[in-house]
């Protein structure tokens, strides 16, 4: 089934999401035969460009971004052939009038109804002052035919992330509000829930008797890149935790939905976020750590410590690292920990999810058969590395009852020939199709900010007295060892594959 036809908006048109994500994304669905058969994608920015030079700007990026490139056969011709440039300010009720007339002539030319698609790629601070002038536009009030899709970050903490809601919901309907979380339109992501919830195998010990602890770790090998600026408002507990990593975290570990409706998963969802335990203020130190990476080589090559970073404050107190340990009060998880980290310039790059089982009993097997005795571990790799393992105990052959730690692996690149959808394909498809299930509700976001807030506003109260605290190439702060060391577990850093056991 494909969407009806849509005039597509994309805000921010001339900038860095839209030419590496969100064109990418739009061409691939194309490609597979995904977009309506009739569309109109308009970009819209400050920057003057021609209709042709925007085209080609977008070029560029298909042909450094994309998972297919333009082929040579003539077929981005043919797309971009529905793609044009629009030329606004945003602040300028007129402009908007532009694209009412711009909805009006395709719906004249298609003889159709269209979908409108508003997508807001743009800084947060433009956000109420685009939606605010939409709301003028008849055609971005129908709740049945306009969608807004809205870019992180949502809010800077609760308190903005509220106002933020209430504006958007006294002008439009929440069902026309796509809160966007790339992390949600990865394959690997939501595969989760196939994992749990069509199989027999996992759900009935998916729980505190068997679950000793989970880990999530998302480390990045690059640093803030150009992005200082942006991450100097930031930091990664708002870049990272507040919405991808408890995303995850809600995946892993929320109750059977009794359908694959929108509402019932996030309400499932946003279960979890009530229920995660609010760490007191005076607990802080407790429960979370941070760090800030300081100049040092990486393969062989220098890079600058966050504070020598373009844009950011030489005596910058803001966190490139964070590890915080989480609790679920409810009866499925009460007092199992969720031990979660990110950060920018760590040794590796992954996204890994690991669900650490308790030991089973040992007392039968021979004091020697024990000596490489492993406890049960299910890893999710989300990325790059696409694969599920599940760790147990075998046999090691010989005539001694010797014991050894091995993996059955499930590998999408083994299973699967077709390559893997990008996120942004998946979700800009939900989005013209009018299903919300894999964005946020406004609730959630809400929640996800209550939840850090205490972290938030001791860090920012309690400047550290030790940064830059982490080398490039590290795992970060030693306190981050610490935070888990001490309750005798350890963070798991490469995916089994790589590594015996
Ligand atoms: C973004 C953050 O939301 O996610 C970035 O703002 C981060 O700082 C990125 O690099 C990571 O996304 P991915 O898909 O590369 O893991």
């Amino acid at each position: 089934k494909k969407p009806g036809p849509t005039v597509l908006f994309i805000f921010g048109g001339s900038g860095d999401l839209n030419q590496r994500k969100l064109t990418p994304a739009l061409y691939n669905l194309w490609l597979d035969g995904l977009m309506p058969e009739q569309f109109s994608i308009i970009g819209t920015g400050r920057t003057d460009y021609s209709n042709e030079k925007f085209r080609d700007h977008l070029l560029e990026g298909i042909n450094e971004f994309s998972r297919r490139k333009s082929d040579g056969n003539g077929s981005w011709e043919k797309f971009s052939q529905q793609i044009s440039y629009l030329r606004m300010d945003v602040d300028k009720p007129e402009d908007y009038v532009a694209m009412g007339k711009i909805i009006s002539d395709y719906e004249a030319e298609w003889g159709v109804e269209v979908h409108v698609l508003f997508y807001l790629a743009v800084a947060p601070q433009l956000v109420p002052e685009i939606t605010t002038n939409l709301n003028k536009l008849e055609k971005a009030k129908d709740k049945n035919r306009a969608r807004i899709v809205i870019e992180k970050p949502f809010g800077h903490d609760l308190k903005s992330a509220e106002e933020l809601n209430r504006l958007l919901t006294e002008m439009f309907d929440e069902s026309q509000i796509y809160r966007i979380d790339h992390y949600l339109g990865k394959e690997t992501v939501q595969n989760i829930l196939a994992l749990r919830f069509a199989n027999a195998l996992f759900e009935p010990i998916w729980n505190r008797n068997y679950i000793d602890h989970v880990q999530i770790t998302a480390a990045e090998t690059v640093g803030v890149e150009d992005r200082g600026g942006y991450y100097e408002r930031s930091g990664a507990l708002r870049d990272m935790v507040q919405n991808h990593i408890l995303q995850l975290l809600c995946m892993v570990a929320m109750e059977a939905p009794v359908s694959f409706e929108a509402d019932e998963i996030r309400n499932k969802k946003s279960d979890v976020l009530n229920a995660i335990r609010k760490i007191k203020k005076e607990e802080v130190q407790q429960y979370a750590v941070r760090g800030q990476y300081s100049q040092g080589w990486v393969q062989g090559q220098q890079e600058k410590a966050y504070r020598e970073e373009k844009g950011v404050a030489p005596d910058s107190s803001v966190e490139t690292f964070a590890a915080v340990k989480f609790y679920i009060d409810n009866w499925r998880w009460q007092d199992v920990p969720f031990y979660v980290r990110t950060g920018k310039f760590l040794k590796e790059k992954t996204t890994l999810i690991t669900v650490q089982f308790k030991e089973a009993p040992k007392y039968a097997f021979p004091p020697e058969a024990s000596e490489t005795w492993r406890s049960n571990r299910l890893t999710i790799s989300i990325q790059p590395e696409m694969d599920i393992r599940l760790r147990f105990q075998a046999k090691r052959p010989g005539q001694t009852m010797s014991l050894n730690p091995v993996n059955m692996v499930f590998s999408y690149a083994d299973s699967y020939d077709a390559p893997q959808p990008e996120a942004y394909e998946t979700l800009l498809l939900d989005a013209m199709m009018g299903n919300p299930t894999q964005f946020m509700r406004g609730d959630q976001v809400e929640v996800a900010w209550e939840v850090i807030a205490p972290i938030q506003e001791t860090w920012e109260n309690r400047p550290p007295v030790d940064f830059p605290n982490y080398a490039p190439g590290t795992w970060g702060p030693e306190d981050a060892e610490a935070l888990i060391a001490r309750e005798g577990r350890n963070w798991i850093t490469l995916p089994p594959k790589r590594k015996e056991g």
